[in-house]
């Protein structure tokens, strides 16, 4: 017989967070208040250092909304460590109020546009800064000037390409101060896939080398993936924590013995596993905006082209 969801929260071997506390309400305000110093994803104690964590499951069962929900959001209240999140497309940052979003564009041979879907306009991102009243926004060269411009309290979002990312994890393990950070990256198997070659490769060791670093000096790595083998096997056991969403793929070496748990849980719900799992929940977000940032390659104005500043073409 399939096994039902409540004999797995009534297994002994499955430790409950929020919710076996007594008098459990959805209300958010509470799961945050309540929830946020004891949650392990979110401990920090100079002994233990960075953690880090990878969230996995089907298309749709909450990976972007549980890393803000249950990691974000509570961090911001804390007020105390540096979050900063992996621009991304489809500006997921979007559930963040955008008082809360301080933005980081790293230049590039191209221009960011961004469409604004709830009125069906492209937008420069100075015009977008203005319209929703983001906290700051910044065009940016090198790595160390994220480092320069990030701030606690807010929701760092920087937009860049891969390398750019490698190196600027790279330069926040060898920042100055011992201020904690902590580091989001959604689809992170974009970033480092499985089955990499060549520069791919190395840019992967690069990346695996450098989370090997973020214990000790207070960095935490977070991350999200449909499929665990999706990603590089060097950044997967890098990871402390595996949180499995609805229909996650529990791995062979998971020292959950029944694979088929992750087919038995809601929406909202999540199984996070470090040296023991426990069954924790989540709620669901509001976008703030509805917006989607790509990249436009520069073609050369004619002015640039002619090589003078007349303008009567
Ligand atoms: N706890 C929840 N309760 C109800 N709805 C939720 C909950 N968490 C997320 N959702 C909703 O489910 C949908 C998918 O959520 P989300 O985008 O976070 O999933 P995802 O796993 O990141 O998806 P994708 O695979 O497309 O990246 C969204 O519409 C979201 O609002
Ligand atoms: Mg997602």
């Amino acid at each position: 017989m399939e096994p039902q969801i409540s004999s797995f929260y009534n297994n002994e071997e499955v430790e409950e967070e929020e919710l076996s506390e007594p008098g459990f309400s959805l209300d958010e305000t509470r799961i945050k208040s309540e929830s946020s110093n004891r949650f392990r994803l979110l401990m920090r104690t100079k002994d233990h250092g960075g953690i880090t964590a990878i969230v996995t499951g089907e298309m749709g069962s909450g990976k972007t909304t549980f890393l803000i929900s249950k990691l974000v959001l509570p961090l911001l209240e804390r007020r105390s460590e540096v979050v900063l999140w992996r621009g991304d497309e489809f500006a997921q940052w979007c559930y963040v109020e955008p008082e809360r979003v301080n933005l980081m564009f790293v230049e590039g041979p191209f221009e960011y546009i961004i469409a604004d879907r709830d009125v069906g306009r492209f937008l420069r991102p100075e015009e977008a800064a203005e319209r929703f009243n983001f906290h700051d926004l910044q065009y940016i060269v090198q790595a160390d000037e994220v480092l320069k411009y990030a701030k606690p309290r807010l929701m760092n979002v920087v937009y860049c390409d891969d390398d750019f990312f490698v190196e600027l994890l790279e330069s926040i393990i060898r920042r100055p101060t011992l201020v904690w950070w902590s580091l989001f990256h959604d689809e992170v198997q974009k970033l480092a896939p499985s089955n990499p070659e060549g520069d791919l490769w190395r840019r992967n060791k690069r990346l695996a080398d450098a989370l090997a670093d973020t214990r000790k000096n207070l960095v935490n790595f977070y991350c999200a993936c449909h499929n665990l083998s999706d990603v590089d096997h060097r950044i997967i056991t890098k990871m402390n924590f595996k949180v499995y969403l609805r229909n996650a793929k529990i791995p062979r070496e998971s020292m959950i013995r029944n694979k088929m748990l992750a087919h038995m849980l809601k929406l909202g719900e999540a199984i996070v596993e470090g040296s023991v799992f426990k069954l924790t929940r989540f709620q669901p977000l509001r976008k703030h905006m509805n917006l989607m940032v790509t990249t436009k390659t520069l073609t050369l104005s004619r002015n640039m082209l002619r090589g003078d500043d007349d303008d009567e073409w």
